[in-house]
């Protein structure tokens, strides 16, 4: 029960009114691409102090509430050696996790993925927690093409993701739900309200039958969005209304929920999360962007040592322009 009452508070500190959660935890793979991209050579040293740039930002904490990393950097330290997660709480922020370990071909399904990482789970979540970690995150992926995602697709990796929530609310740790619906394709906003409406019944059915508790998850679903091929692009304020009313048949205890940007420009993702503020739901609708707000920092950084202040100004910027949204809700929504 201790544990229960662990989660509900750690989740309702995440979704704090006015406060985010940077996700800065690209997979090796993926951050080492990334670096390379921006001039950098990617080393576990590179990696390291990358995330220490965005951590350390100066004032991060005003506008952020948690940071999730990859398991590399939970491992390793600040420059002044401290432990990342007890830097980072030092800083006032919550440390998180990712512990899927990445969405593979799906056997039965050509052409679909499920995402893995269940084995061992309960043993490695003890390790997490012991290190610190006070939540963390799995993220289950969905294309949308003419025959996909299909039933069997969404029912694998709910099922995925609600064994990993339970796990995690069983270890103490909460679990970030992510079941993201890719902005790939020509669909239409339509087709992507009625996957995600979709994928989202499946998910709350599975955690459902394996009693996760809602009031100690956060939700970090997609926005409905067009697919990034499609011939017109939705205004902020239809992108908000769709992803309203599919986040609708989600119950009011459901801790909140914070959106992934999903490979939106920084200035779109800002503009769609300043939109759905204007909506009354019985949940915090916040941000959990990863690219959305680490893509310019990185950009001004490239590894040179004398812009790491102009790396942690571009981060700030952009989670105070995303703060700054979530802190117009009182005052757009309808009285
Ligand atoms: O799993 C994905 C990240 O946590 C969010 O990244 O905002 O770049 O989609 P994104």
């Amino acid at each position: 029960m201790w544990r229960m009452n662990t989660c509900r508070e750690i989740a309702a500190t995440l979704t704090t009114p006015g406060k985010g959660i940077l996700a800065a935890d690209e997979s090796i793979a993926t951050m080492s691409a990334r670096l390379e991209k921006a001039g950098v050579t990617p080393t576990a040293d590179s990696r390291r102090t990358y995330r220490e740039i965005l951590a350390s930002t100066p004032g991060l904490s005003d506008g952020v509430s948690g940071i999730i990393f990859c398991e590399e950097t939970l491992t390793q330290v600040f420059s002044d050696g401290r432990p990342f997660a007890q830097a980072v709480r030092d800083l006032g922020m919550l440390p998180g996790i990712k512990v899927d370990t990445g969405a593979k071909p799906c056997p039965g399904l050509a052409g679909e993925t499920v995402t893995e990482g269940l084995d061992g789970l309960p043993a490695r979540l003890a390790r997490y927690a012991q290190m610190g970690a006070a939540f963390a995150k799995w993220r289950a992926v969905f294309t949308i093409t003419e025959t996909t995602p299909t039933w069997a697709a969404m029912a694998c990796n709910a099922n995925a993701l609600a064994r990993y929530a339970a796990a995690c609310q069983e270890a103490g740790l909460v679990p970030i739900v992510e079941p993201e619906v890719l902005m790939t394709g020509s669909h239409s906003i339509a087709r992507c309200a009625e996957v995600t409406a979709s994928v989202h019944a499946a998910v709350r059915q599975q955690l459902s039958l394996l009693r996760v508790d809602l009031a100690g998850i956060v939700l970090k679903p997609n926005m409905v969005i067009e697919g990034e091929d499609h011939a017109i692009q939705a205004d902020a304020e239809q992108v908000a209304e769709a992803t309203v009313s599919v986040l609708r048949a989600w119950p009011a205890e459901l801790a909140g929920v914070a959106f992934l940007s999903g490979g939106q420009s920084p200035r779109r993702a800002t503009a769609n999360l300043t939109a759905l503020q204007a909506h009354r739901t019985p949940w915090p609708l916040t941000f959990s962007f990863g690219r959305a707000l680490v893509s310019p920092a990185l950009q001004a950084w490239r590894g040179d040592e004398t812009r790491v202040g102009a790396a942690q100004e571009a981060l700030a910027t952009h989670v105070a322009a995303n703060a700054a949204a979530l802190r117009l809700r009182g005052e757009l929504q309808p009285a």
